[in-house]
C-alpha cells in the first residue's frame, strides 16, 4: 500500500467516458471516448488514499471504495458533477462531454417510413467552464483537451477560458493515443504556481508544460496526480 501523500483524505472528483445525447427512443449522438483514462485517474487517486467519486458514462471494473455515479447525457453529467464539485479538493474532468445535443428528443422510435429526420442541435452547458467560474480558491481544477491540430494553442486557450488550473492535452489522431487506446501521449499545461496561489508575480500568466510520452493510461494518471499534488502544495 502507498505511503501518506498530499492526496490522502482529499476529496477527488473524476469524470470519465463520452456522453450520449438521445435522438429518439433508440438512437443517440455519441463519441469515441472509452472512459479508460478517467477510470485510471480514479484508481490512482484511490491508491493515493484520496476519497474518490467518479461520475462516468461507462461501467468498467472499479476498485471497492470508489463511489461511482453512472450518467448518460451531458445534462445528467452536469447535474451529478456541479453539486459534488463544490465540496471537492480536486476535480478532474476527463469525460468527453458533448457540445451539442438534439434540441428535441422523440419519445418513440423514428420509423424509416417517416423519411430522413431533420435533427436540429442546441448547445449543452460547458461543465468545466461553469466549475471554473465557481471554483473555491483552494480547489485544483483539471480539464482535458482533445485536439486534432494546434494542440498547444488550443490547450492554452482552454486553460484560460475555462478557468482551469491544469489542462491535459492529447492529440487524438496520433497512433497509440487518445480514444480507446490503452496508452496515451499527453502534454500537461499548468498555470504557473504564482498564478495558482493568487500571488502577483512577474511570472503571472506563465504556463508550465510537461510532455508525457506514450505510456499506459495508469502512468499518465500517476504523472497527472503528481502535478495536482504540486498545485495543492502551492495553494496551501
Ligand atoms: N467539457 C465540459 N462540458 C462540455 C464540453 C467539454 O465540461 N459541454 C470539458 C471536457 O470534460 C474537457 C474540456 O471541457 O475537460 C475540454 O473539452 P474538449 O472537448 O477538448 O473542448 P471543447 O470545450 O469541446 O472545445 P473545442 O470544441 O473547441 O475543442
Amino acid at each position: 500500500m502507498s505511503q501518506q501523500t498530499s492526496l490522502t483524505g482529499k476529496k477527488v472528483l473524476v469524470t470519465a467516458g463520452g456522453t450520449r445525447e438521445a435522438i429518439d427512443a433508440v438512437r443517440f449522438i455519441g463519441n469515441r471516448s472509452s472512459g479508460k483514462q478517467g477510470y485510471a485517474i480514479a484508481e490512482e487517486a484511490m491508491r493515493r488514499k484520496a476519497e474518490v467519486a467518479l461520475v462516468a458514462t461507462v461501467a468498467r471494473d472499479l476498485s471497492e471504495g470508489i463511489d461511482r455515479y453512472l450518467v448518460e447525457s451531458a445534462a445528467e453529467m452536469h447535474d451529478a458533477v456541479v453539486p459534488r464539485a463544490s465540496e471537492a479538493d480536486v476535480v478532474i474532468m476527463a469525460a468527453a462531454v458533448a457540445d451539442f445535443r438534439p434540441s428535441s428528443v422523440k419519445p418513440a422510435k423514428h420509423k424509416k417510413s417517416e423519411g430522413v429526420p431533420a435533427i436540429t442541435l442546441e448547445a449543452t452547458a460547458d461543465i468545466l467552464a461553469e466549475l471554473g467560474r465557481k471554483k473555491p480558491a483552494s480547489q485544483v481544477l483539471v480539464g482535458f483537451a482533445a485536439e486534432s491540430d494546434n494542440l498547444e494553442a488550443n490547450a492554452c486557450r482552454k486553460l484560460s477560458e475555462k478557468g482551469a488550473d491544469v489542462i491535459v492535452a492529447n492529440n487524438i489522431v496520433a497512433p497509440d493515443a487518445g480514444f480507446d487506446s490503452d496508452t496515451n501521449e499527453v502534454v500537461i499545461f499548468t498555470r504557473s504556481q504564482a498564478d495558482a496561489s493568487g500571488v502577483a508575480s512577474s511570472a503571472a500568466n506563465s504556463i508550465d508544460r510537461l510532455h508525457v510520452p506514450s505510456v499506459s493510461k495508469r502512468e499518465v494518471a500517476s504523472v497527472l496526480l503528481d502535478v495536482v499534488e504540486g498545485c495543492l502544495a502551492a495553494i496551501r
